[in-house]
């Protein structure tokens, strides 16, 4: 299996009972990619994810990890018990105890510098998600799983996290799988986006995804001009400190418009 994550027919319950949340998901990431799921409010990403990782109890279907492999997760909701002090240089060495300069280190690199000894509690929205991606990076992932991680970052913030991804990628080789709502934006971070509704609605590259009829019908008004947008973008770049784009072509469309059909999965 060249794959570091693959799951096949994969279905999951509600707890305690026989209601679906995902029916027959089929999905895999191979070494270095970038991978986003987008879909609506409860249509199943982060169960995919937990899934994907081994929390979550399987009604159907089976899923394959590497022998081995190494996750760094940072989860969509994390339970802080306010009542049980912690600084973050703690929170840094849980579950694994990481030296004081590597910790400072990945600190920096996430855009915290020198937060160590601030109680996890005092930080802001968007310096508790950088501390939470440092802590996954601490692990040397093969694979970042990021449940939107974007959450309580500003715009700057927002666009910046998405380069430090693809720098994370371009300098470990790690695959980064990624649940995200900041549509346009992820979009030009990944290599190939799967659209979810409590099954695969559509999938390919983002170009693709953003013009298929199933994406549109999901995101409806939001949607409009994403693929405009996306083309506008990747013709004019006007972020002149945003010299490599890894995961873009700035130059047009090399393939022919004919080729970008969607993966159209219709829902019976
Ligand atoms: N522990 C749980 N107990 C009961 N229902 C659950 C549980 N976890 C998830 N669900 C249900 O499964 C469905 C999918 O939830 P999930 O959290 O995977 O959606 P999501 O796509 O991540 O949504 P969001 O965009 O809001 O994060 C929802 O209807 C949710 O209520
Ligand atoms: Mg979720």
């Amino acid at each position: 299996m060249t794959a570091l994550i693959r799951a096949e027919r994969l279905g999951i319950h509600r707890p305690g009972t026989t209601e679906p949340v995902l029916d027959n998901v089929n999905f895999s990431i191979e070494p270095g990619e970038i991978v986003t799921v987008v879909g609506p409010n409860g249509s199943g990403k982060s169960s995919l994810v937990r899934a994907l990782l081994g929390h979550v109890a399987l009604a159907a279907g089976r899923v394959m990890r590497l022998t081995g492999l190494r996750i760094g997760y940072v989860p969509q909701r994390v339970h802080i018990d306010t009542a049980m002090p912690m600084t973050v240089r703690r929170f840094l060495s849980l579950p694994r105890r990481v030296a004081d300069a590597e910790a400072a280190a990945m600190l920096r690199r996430v855009g915290v510098e020198g937060v160590e000894q601030r109680q996890i509690t005092q930080l802001s929205g968007g310096q508790f998600q950088r501390v939470l991606l440092a802590r996954a990076l601490l692990h040397d992932p093969q694979l970042l799983v990021l449940d939107e991680p974007t959450q309580g970052l500003d715009q700057p913030g927002i666009v910046a996290f998405y380069k430090l991804i693809e720098q994370i990628r371009a300098e470990t080789g790690a695959a980064i799988l990624l649940v995200s709502h900041d549509l346009l934006v992820v979009m030009r971070a990944s290599d190939r986006v799967l659209c979810l509704n409590g099954h695969i609605c559509c999938e390919g590259t983002p170009q693709q995804v953003s013009s298929a009829p199933e994406y549109r019908a999901l995101f409806g008004a939001e949607s409009e001009g994403t693929l405009a947008l996306y083309r506008h973008h990747h013709d004019h770049d006007h972020d002149h400190d945003h010299d490599h784009d890894h995961g873009a072509d700035h130059h047009g469309d090399h393939g022919h418009p004919h080729d970008a059909h969607p993966r159209g999965h219709h829902h019976a």
